[in-house]
């Protein structure tokens, strides 16, 4: 899915088999209308076409870029490598470890080249893209406010919430 207008958010995975996972980036950035564009891009399959994509990222408008991958996911931190736009890490969960190895691969980055690291599988997405809306509200108070009211509906739902 991709909103309409120029993509802010370049959502980035390493298989067509994490979109089941990554397409709730695509999904609630689309509900706060922020643009996106969604890549399969691999750091090991594709390692030329990964560097090109995120070095020219920036110049094309991108402002963040969130990167899921599973296994020894090793996306979000080659991305990081070649850019200074903000990454953000999707841990995929992965067959064998349940995603424990796609965690720890995305979160242990060396000091100097940071990715900020998000849970597991579909909760660390969605994160992913409310972080994402967070970042680029900084300079678009509409998002920040689009932001307060999904808080207060969300309290809502909670609030009213009926045992038995
Ligand atoms: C990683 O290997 C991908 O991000 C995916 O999570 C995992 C398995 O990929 P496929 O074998 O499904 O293509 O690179």
């Amino acid at each position: 899915m991709t909103s309409a207008g120029a993509p802010l958010v370049g959502i980035l995975m390493g298989s067509k088999s994490d979109w089941e996972t990554m397409r709730h980036v695509s999904e609630t950035l689309a509900k706060f209308g922020v643009p996106s564009e969604s890549r399969v891009l691999s750091a090991h399959r594709t390692p030329k076409e990964t560097s090109e994509y995120v070095t020219g990222a920036a110049g094309r408008g991108i402002e963040v870029l969130v990167a899921g991958a599973g296994g020894a996911a090793h996306l979000a931190g080659v991305a990081a490598a070649h850019t200074t736009l903000p990454v953000l890490g999707i841990p995929m969960e992965s067959a064998s470890l349940k995603g424990l190895d796609s965690l720890l691969s995305t979160v242990q980055m060396p000091g100097g080249i940071p990715v900020a690291t998000f849970a597991i599988g579909k909760p660390g997405a969605v994160n992913a893209a409310l972080f994402a809306v967070a970042v680029l509200a900084g300079k678009r108070p509409e998002l920040s406010q689009k932001l307060a009211q999904f808080r207060a509906d969300q309290a809502a739902k909670i609030l009213e919430e009926k045992l038995g």
